[in-house]
Formats: C-alpha cells, sequence, structure tokens
C-alpha cells in the first residue's frame, strides 16, 4: 500500500490492549489523509501557527437563504420527525427528476430511476457492495478520489488503476485499458469535470467508455459532483446515447448548493440499478431527515441567478490562487474547472508532498499533495477554492514572507 493511499497502516492482525482484534477487511485501508492531516494542523493551531487550509473542498459559502428556510419551517412542525422511505420523499426525487431535465436534458422516472443518499459517499460504497465479490476487479482512475479505492478494498473488489496523464488530456488511454485482462472487471469509476484535475469532459471519449463498458459488460459509475462548478455547460453521462444501459450517475448538493455538511446526494440509473442498490443501502440506513429532504428540493429548484452568483465568486478566487502558484513557480491551465487548481510542482521539488510539507511548516499554509490521489498525481499539488480571497490575498503574503 503506497503512502499517498494509507498514512497509517492497517495493524489488523495485532491486538490491542485490551485484546481487540479489526477486521481482515481493515487491512491496508488507512485512516483517510485528510482526517490525519487535519488533526496535524489541529495541533500546529493549537501551537499558534493559525494555519491557512487551502486543502479541502468544503464549500465556505452558505446555501441560499431559502433553503435554510424550509428546513427551519419543517423542522419545527410536528410532523416531520419520524423515520422516512428508504426510497426518498416523492418530493425530493421529483425535484431531482426536474433538475436532471432541466440542467442536464436528461429524463428520468422520479420513481423508479432515483436514489437518493446521506451524501454521493455513501454511494460509492454501496454500489461497491452491491456489486463486487472477493476478487472482483474495479478499474479506478489515477490519480482520482480516494474513496473509490477504499470502498472496492471493503467491499473486497481489488483496485486496478488507469492512469490519466496530462499529455494525454486527463483522459482514460483505451489501448491501455483494452490491454488488460477485463473478465473479472465489473466496475469503472470515472469522474468528468475530474477531481483533482479539474479536466472537463470530453463527449467522444465518454462515448468511446460507453461503448467499451457494453463490449465488456462493465458497470460505469460516474461521479458528477462538480458539473457546475466554473463550468457553462454542465452534462450528465446519462444524456449520451445508451448510457443508461451501463452507467450509475452520483451527484451531490455538497459542492453546487453549498450543502456539504447536510449530507445530500443521489444515484440516477435505470430502475434494475437502483432496486439492486436499494437492496443493500435499505439495510444500511432509515431513510434521511424529512426537513433535510425538503430543503434540498428547494434547493434544486434555483436557477441560473444561484449558480452564476456562486461562480462569480470563486472566479475572483481562482484569480489568487494563480497569483500564488505563479509565487511557487507551478504550472496550471486555465481551463480547467471544479473547486480546485491543480498545479505541476518546480522540478527543484521531489514531490508534491516536499512542497506541501515546505509551505506548511514555513509559511504555515497547507496545500494538498497531488500524491493522495494517486502515484500519478506525485508531481502536482491541488489548491482548493474554498477560502475568502482575504485568505488568499494573506496565504500569498506568508509565502512571499
Ligand atoms: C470526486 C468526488 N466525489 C464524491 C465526493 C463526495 O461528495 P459528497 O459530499 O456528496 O459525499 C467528493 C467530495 O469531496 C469528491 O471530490
Amino acid at each position: 500500500m503506497s503512502k499517498e493511499y494509507n498514512l497509517k497502516d492497517s495493524t489488523s492482525q495485532i491486538p490491542s490492549s485490551e485484546g481487540f482484534t479489526t477486521s481482515k477487511r481493515l487491512e491496508g485501508i488507512g485512516e483517510y489523509y485528510f482526517s490525519q492531516k487535519l488533526r496535524e494542523i489541529d495541533e500546529l493551531n493549537k501551537q499558534g501557527k493559525n494555519i491557512i487550509n487551502l486543502g479541502i473542498g468544503s464549500p465556505d459559502l452558505p446555501p441560499h437563504p431559502d433553503v435554510v428556510k424550509v428546513l427551519q419551517e419543517e423542522a419545527a412542525k410536528p410532523n416531520t420527525h419520524a423515520y422516512q422511505s428508504y426510497k426518498g420523499s416523492p418530493i425530493l426525487r421529483n425535484a431531482i427528476k426536474d433538475w436532471y431535465d432541466t440542467w442536464y436534458g436528461v429524463t428520468v422516472n422520479a420513481d423508479t430511476e432515483v436514489l437518493p443518499l446521506i451524501g454521493s459517499k455513501e454511494g460509492i460504497m454501496h454500489i461497491c457492495m452491491t456489486y463486487l465479490n472477493e476478487g472482483d476487479i474495479a478499474l479506478v482512475p489515477n490519480p482520482g478520489y480516494p474513496t473509490y479505492r477504499s470502498a472496492v478494498k471493503l467491499a473486497g473488489g481489488v483496485c486496478v488503476d488507469y492512469d490519466l496523464t496530462e499529455a494525454n488530456h486527463w483522459q482514460p488511454d483505451f489501448a491501455q485499458l483494452e490491454s488488460q485482462d477485463l473478465r473479472k472487471v465489473k466496475l469503472l469509476f470515472v469522474n468528468y469535470p475530474h477531481m483533482p484535475t479539474g479536466q472537463l469532459p470530453n463527449v467522444a471519449v465518454l462515448n468511446k467508455l460507453i461503448a467499451f463498458a457494453k463490449q465488456h459488460h462493465i458497470l460505469i459509475i460516474h461521479d458528477n459532483p462538480y458539473s457546475f462548478i466554473l463550468n457553462e455547460s454542465p452534462m450528465s453521462l446519462l444524456s449520451l446515447d445508451g448510457a443508461k444501459d451501463v452507467v450509475i450517475e452520483l451527484n451531490s448538493l455538497s459542492k453546487s448548493q453549498n450543502m456539504a455538511g447536510w449530507r445530500v446526494g443521489m444515484l440516477v440509473a435505470a430502475k434494475d440499478r437502483i432496486d439492486e442498490v436499494l437492496r443493500f443501502k435499505s439495510n444500511m440506513d432509515s431513510g434521511m431527515f424529512l426537513p433535510v429532504q425538503l430543503a434540498a428540493a428547494k434547493a434544486l429548484s434555483l436557477g441560473k441567478d444561484w449558480y452564476d452568483g456562486v461562480n462569480a465568486i470563486y472566479q475572483a478566487r481562482r484569480i489568487k490562487v494563480f497569483e500564488l502558484l505563479d509565487l511557487l513557480g507551478c504550472f496550471y491551465s486555465k481551463n480547467q474547472v471544479g473547486m480546485f487548481v491543480w498545479a505541476k510542482i518546480p522540478a527543484n521539488y521531489k514531490d508534491g508532498y516536499a512542497l506541501s510539507d515546505e509551505i506548511l511548516y514555513k509559511s504555515n499554509v497547507f496545500i494538498t499533495p497531488g500524491g493522495i490521489f494517486g502515484s500519478a498525481g506525485n508531481g502536482y499539488i491541488r489548491v482548493s477554492l474554498c477560502g475568502s480571497v482575504e485568505r488568499f490575498d494573506e496565504a500569498i503574503k506568508r509565502i512571499k514572507n
């Protein structure tokens, strides 16, 4: 297990002092990088360092006030506190249907093709638990969101990387994909706009991917939480011909509606896929608090003004991030979208970890090393746009000093 995915190796076979051992499935699963790093930053803050954290993509802006109002009003009612349907409230499912129609031009059936989730992260685990048997292979992007990898392993599957490179515009290399033994491959994770590189979706490549999945009987999991951030043309993979036959799409209100802490996501797919995942998920949780679902429905009904307002703020911040990266001598594309800026580090640093540590310990600014997203990210760093312009100015000042 490499450093980038696993800072604290599992000690499952070594009993604790009380004699307890953790399960075998936790072997090789480390504590999530950010959970460990945030503790270190906490420690540094206790020493008075006042670290500027430009690492995590957790929106610092609030949701629309009307969304908060719905939550408050609904939570104040006496009859909104019971367990909820496993399939989610029909009001939220219909709001998801309308959202897909309005923004992605995708028609879905609100009763059968939509499943609200308690954040899209849990959906990744549910999908792995639903489809993977011991030893089944899931293809995961390198670099990519680390949760794909851990969820596959926790479910007993095996991760095989497919490399995304700058030279190939961070798109899958079909020659590499086809050259492998694909017989045990059951799932393929894909994510455009891509995190961490900010690469936009490319329709021709995605059409090829659908054909590839059909040919080899592979289920594509498209993770789509960033489609509205700094992107004028939000796209769903389900808008492509024949996609519903082989695609499950995950989506989220965390980033586009500034609701990361509310934990609202969704899974959109053919009826059979929804039923299959629900067989697992309905054994895991008992639905989502109704006022949260109703407020989420409100959030999904917001118009273009909402997205434009959020994006104007990210735009101004991104200019500051470019300035900060110039100061560090990094190289980056100005065509990236999403909530981060991905940048290649200067040649005098061994890797992104070295640059990240230097800035953390010398300037009290934390920037994510690209290696946590996989070995192909080693020569990069990722800066989050979730901080005010003033914080970026302060970070620039500290680094200059
Ligand atoms: C690529 C990607 N997918 C999924 C998620 C999880 O989002 P959610 O808050 O909906 O669980 C994140 C969160 O950072 C992400 O970056």
